[in-house]
C-alpha cells in the first residue's frame, strides 16, 4: 500500500520551505515591530468553545469542524481558526489582569473540511493578531497595517482592502429586522443557500457569491446606513485613520465575513493575483467575544492571514524568496581516516555556527566535488592523507574558483573572513 497525503493537506517540502521561513521571518519582525509578542495554543480545544464563539449556525461550525470525540468521550475539535483560541488562554490566564491591554500574535495550522481548491486547504496556516482591551480604532487600523506591512516587506504591492462596519447590539437587531423584511419579499427567487440564511442569518445574504443572488439584493439596506451614534463615530475614525496614514482602501458595504463575533469593523485584504479564494486576510473587532466565552467584558480586535494564499501570490510574482540553504563548508575525503577526521571537524565547525556538509556516501572526489556545487558551498576543501599529516590543505572558493592554502588548525578563523 501506497500512503498518500490526506485530500486538502499537502507537504511543503525542502525547496518550498525556505520561502516560507522567510515570510514567517518578516512576519515576527513585523508583528515586533507593533509590539505584539507571540501566542501558542494548542492545536485542539473543548468543540463547544468553537461553538460559541464562531457561531452555531456558521458554514465553519456547522459543516466544516473537525470534530471527534477522544476515549473519555469528550468532544474535541481541531482549531479551525485562532481568535477563539486565544481568548480561552486569555480569560484561562488572567493575561487582562496583567495588563490593561494584550496584544499578541500567533503562526500556525488551522483545521476547516472545506471542499479542497487552489488556495483553499483542508489544514492550512494562518498568522494573525488579536489586541484585548481596548476600544481605540487605531486597533482596528493597527490590524489592517499590520497584515499590509508584512506584504509590502515581502515585496508584494497588489492588494485591495476592504471595510465596513456590522454595528453592534445596540444597532444590529432593528436593522437586521428591516433587512429580513426586504429579504422576504425577494425570498424564493434566492439561492437555496441565501434563503436558508434569510431567517438564521439575513446578513449573510448580502456577501452571498451569486450572481442571481446580488441581483436581487441590490437595493437591499446596508448596515453602515444604519449604524447607531457610537458605531458611525468609530468607523468614521477608522476611515480617518486609513487616509492619515495614505492607506488605500474602499468601503465595501456588502462584507460581513463568515465568522459571527464580529462587531463594528470588519476587513478583507484580496489580492488579484489569486483565483476565486481571493482572500489573504480577515479581520475585525469583536467587543462582545471575551465575555460571551465568560471572561470579564473586554473589547478585542484582530485579523488573520493565510500563508498558504500569501506563497501562492510570492511564487505568482516570481519572487525568490528560496534563499537557499547553503552551506559555508563542505568538506570533501579520500579514505576511511579522513572520513572520520571530517566528521570530527564538522562537529567542531558546527558548534562555532558555521554550517557545513559531508560525504556520508562513500563517493569518489569527483562526485563529492559535484554535490558541493549541487548545495552551492561556499568552500570545500579536500582532505587526504596528505593533508593530514602537513596539517595544510587548499581551501577552494566555489564562486571564484580561487585556491589558497589553509592550515587545517586556523579553519576556522578562516572561514569567518
Ligand atoms: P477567516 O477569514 O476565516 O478569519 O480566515 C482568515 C484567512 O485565512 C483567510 O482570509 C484566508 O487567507 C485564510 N484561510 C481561511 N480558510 C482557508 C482555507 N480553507 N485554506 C486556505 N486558507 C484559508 C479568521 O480565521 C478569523 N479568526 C480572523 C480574525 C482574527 N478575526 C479577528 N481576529
Amino acid at each position: 500500500m501506497n500512503f498518500k497525503s490526506i485530500k486538502g493537506t499537502r507537504d511543503i517540502l525542502p525547496g518550498e520551505v525556505e520561502t516560507w521561513q522567510r515570510a514567517e521571518d518578516v512576519v515576527r519582525r513585523v508583528m515586533h515591530s507593533y509590539n505584539y509578542r507571540e501566542i501558542r495554543t494548542p492545536v485542539f480545544e473543548q468543540t463547544e468553545l468553537f461553538a460559541r464563539s464562531i457561531g452555531e449556525l456558521t458554514d465553519i461550525v456547522s459543516k466544516e469542524m473537525y470534530t471527534f470525540h477522544d476515549r473519555s468521550n469528550e468532544s474535541l475539535t481541531l482549531k479551525p481558526e485562532g481568535t477563539a483560541s486565544v481568548l480561552r488562554a486569555y480569560i484561562q490566564h488572567n493575561l487582562g489582569e496583567q495588563s490593561p491591554l494584550t496584544k499578541v500574535y500567533y503562526l500556525g495550522p488551522m483545521f476547516r473540511q472545506e471542499r479542497p481548491q487552489a488556495g483553499r486547504l483542508r489544514q492550512f496556516h494562518q498568522f494573525g493578531a488579536e489586541a484585548l482591551g481596548s476600544q481605540s480604532a487605531q486597533l482596528d487600523v493597527e490590524m489592517m497595517l499590520i497584515a499590509l506591512d508584512v506584504y509590502q516587506g515581502l515585496g508584494i504591492r497588489q492588494f485591495a482592502l476592504a471595510i465596513n462596519s456590522v454595528g453592534c447590539q445596540r444597532c444590529r437587531p432593528a436593522y437586521k429586522q428591516r433587512l429580513t423584511y426586504e429579504l422576504t419579499k425577494v425570498c424564493d427567487r434566492l439561492s437555496t443557500e441565501s434563503q436558508a440564511r434569510v431567517k438564521q442569518n439575513p446578513l449573510r445574504v448580502l456577501d452571498s457569491k451569486d450572481e442571481n443572488d446580488r441581483r436581487l439584493t441590490k437595493n437591499a439596506p446596508l448596515m453602515k446606513d444604519h449604524l447607531c451614534d457610537g458605531c458611525r463615530e468609530h468607523f468614521k475614525s477608522v476611515e480617518s485613520l486609513l487616509r492619515s496614514t495614505r492607506t488605500d482602501f474602499r468601503i465595501d458595504g456588502r462584507l460581513v465575513r463568515g465568522l459571527d463575533y464580529y462587531t463594528k469593523t470588519a476587513f478583507e485584504i484580496t489580492s488579484p493575483a489569486l483565483g476565486s479564494q481571493d482572500a489573504l486576510a480577515g479581520g475585525g473587532r469583536y467587543d462582545l467575544l471575551v465575555q460571551e466565552l465568560g471572561g470579564k467584558p473586554t473589547p478585542g480586535v484582530g485579523f488573520a492571514a493565510g500563508m498558504e494564499r500569501l506563497i501562492m501570490v510570492l511564487k505568482k510574482d516570481r519572487k525568490d524568496l528560496t534563499d537557499r540553504f547553503r552551506p559555508d563548508l563542505f568538506i570533501a575525503s579520500l579514505d576511511e581516516t579522513t572520513r572520520e577526521w571530517a566528521f570530527v571537524k564538522a562537529r567542531e565547525l558546527r558548534t562555532a555556527g558555521f554550517a557545513v556538509e559531508l560525504d556520508y556516501l562513500d563517493r569518489s572526489v569527483k562526485s563529492q566535488m559535484r554535490e558541493a556545487n549541487r548545495l552551492q558551498a561556499r568552500f570545500v576543501i579536500v582532505i587526504g592523507e596528505r593533508e593530514l599529516t602537513s596539517g595544510s590543505a587548499r581551501l577552494k572558493e566555489m564562486q571564484t574558483g580561487k585556491e589558497a592554502p589553509v592550515m587545517l588548525e586556523a579553519l576556522e578563523k578562516v572561514l569567518k573572513t
